[in-house]
């Protein structure tokens, strides 16, 4: 099979295909990707995210050091001998696992140090914590939304925003536009009996903010609540790093903050913060929540850790976003297209899906860890090379991606 005339959605469904089958043919994309060179995929780690990373190559098997441009540990809390110490220290007290679900014995008060702490951090009433993000987002919307209710939703919000709204009614709006949100919010009739906007703070795949201010004003207006997930948001935007809420000055007036633990927080987890009430129906009827075991003693103490580290060390996020600047300032001299990032991430949007994935190839020969980007995660014709930065690269790290970058830019002619 010839990868380049597929895409990841052609095998969702393969026409009187049983899963057998599926998987086989599958087996043949994959394949012919890895000739290419072109699985860039679960490349193994041997010494964690990082900003000189560790590489196994599977090619050649070499151990490679490579400027890692993926990760999403933005402020490097993965490694701060803080949470490494209040992680080992829980790990210590309360042993490997929590040993149940949070609701029949699980709950430890470590716990609940860290559900204050995250209402406190997103200046909401209270909160609840996962063991993923993915978790928080669907589970929170599976149990508030049904078949009488709707989600208005920005057409590139997180998967697990989509699989959230499986039972729900939706409408989509086009990225980042206000005249299309109103425009779809014109149109959702009024006997819906709860309608929610839901919108990412900071997008994963393009590195921009959403108007949130403008979105509060339009649910405010439309009768529609608002959630917004700071995945990529939280211990990056904001003054103190409290995400999107703060950089728009309108904390409390979000109806529910999702977030993630496993991106600036540097663990794994999720959480939600909203209303005492919304939350306390969430712990009996969200279903991973209820049914899955509580987070990991390590985690909840690195988490606290990483919180306090955010509000005491503010030259993590200033060294974040110097890095920022200058890179983005260099990969505009050199004539890439970076669509409308605004945070750490960095999309170059190429758009022909071959050329990205070759490209990523060249840049894994020379060192530089990215991602390739294309349809089904972004659509048709935005293919990109997706790269994040974080706070302790230095600028030896990013120039030596900058040149890499200038080089392979050339030889495919997008600059
Ligand atoms: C925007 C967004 N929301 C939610 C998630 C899920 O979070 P987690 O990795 O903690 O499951 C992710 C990513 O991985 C994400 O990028």
């Amino acid at each position: 099979m010839d990868s380049r005339n597929h895409s990841l959605a052609d095998f969702i469904k393969v026409e009187d295909a049983d899963i057998m089958e599926r998987a086989r043919l599958f087996k043949e994309f994959s394949t012919d990707l890895a000739e290419r060179g072109h699985a860039l995929h679960r490349r193994v780690s041997l010494d964690g995210s990082s900003p000189l990373m560790k590489v196994k190559d599977r090619y050649t098997g070499e151990v490679k050091e490579m400027v890692y441009l993926a990760s999403n540990d933005y402020l490097n809390l993965t490694k701060h001998p803080r949470t490494i110490a209040a992680g080992k220290a829980a790990l210590e007290k309360y042993g490997s696992g929590a040993g149940s679900v949070p609701l029949l014995g699980g709950t430890l008060d470590i716990h609940i140090e860290l559900e204050k702490k995250v209402a406190k951090f997103k200046g909401c009433e209270s909160a609840i914590i996962y063991t993923s993000g993915f978790g928080s987002n669907c589970g929170t919307l599976l149990s508030m939304l049904g078949e009488n209710d709707i989600a208005v939703l920005d057409m590139f919000v997180h998967a697990s925003i989509i699989d959230g709204c499986k039972n729900t009614n939706t409408k989509f709006f086009r990225h980042n536009d206000m005249k299309s949100l109103e425009h779809a919010l014109t149109r959702v009739k009024d006997n819906y009996r709860t309608k929610f906007i839901v919108v990412d703070g900071v997008y994963s795949m393009d590195g921009d903010i959403a108007h949130l201010d403008k979105i509060v004003e339009l649910a405010r207006a439309y009768g529609a609540y608002v959630m917004v997930d700071e995945a990529h948001a939280s211990g990056v935007i904001g003054e103190t790093g409290r995400g999107t809420p703060q950089h728009f000055n309108i904390e409390g007036k979000v109806d529910v903050v999702a977030g993630t633990f496993s991106k600036a927080l540097g663990s794994v987890g999720g959480f939600i913060a909203a209303k005492e009430e919304l939350i306390e129906l969430l712990h009996f009827y969200s279903r991973p929540y209820m049914f899955s075991t509580a987070m990991t003693p390590q985690s909840a103490g690195s988490l606290i850790a990483s919180m306090e580290v955010i509000e005491e060390e503010p030259q993590l996020r200033e060294a974040l976003w110097s890095n920022i600047k200058y890179f983005k300032e260099n990969l505009i001299n050199l004539g890439f297209n970076l669509g409308e990032s605004q945070t750490a991430i960095f999309p170059i949007i190429i758009g022909d899906d071959f050329k990205v994935k070759d490209m990523s190839r060249r840049l894994h020969e020379m060192n530089i860890y990215v991602n390739p980007v294309v349809y089904p995660a972004v659509p048709k014709k935005s293919a990109r090379i997706r790269m994040s930065i974080m706070s302790a690269h230095t600028k030896e790290h990013l120039d030596k991606a900058l040149n890499a970058l200038e080089i392979v830019g050339k030889e495919y002619n997008i600059i």
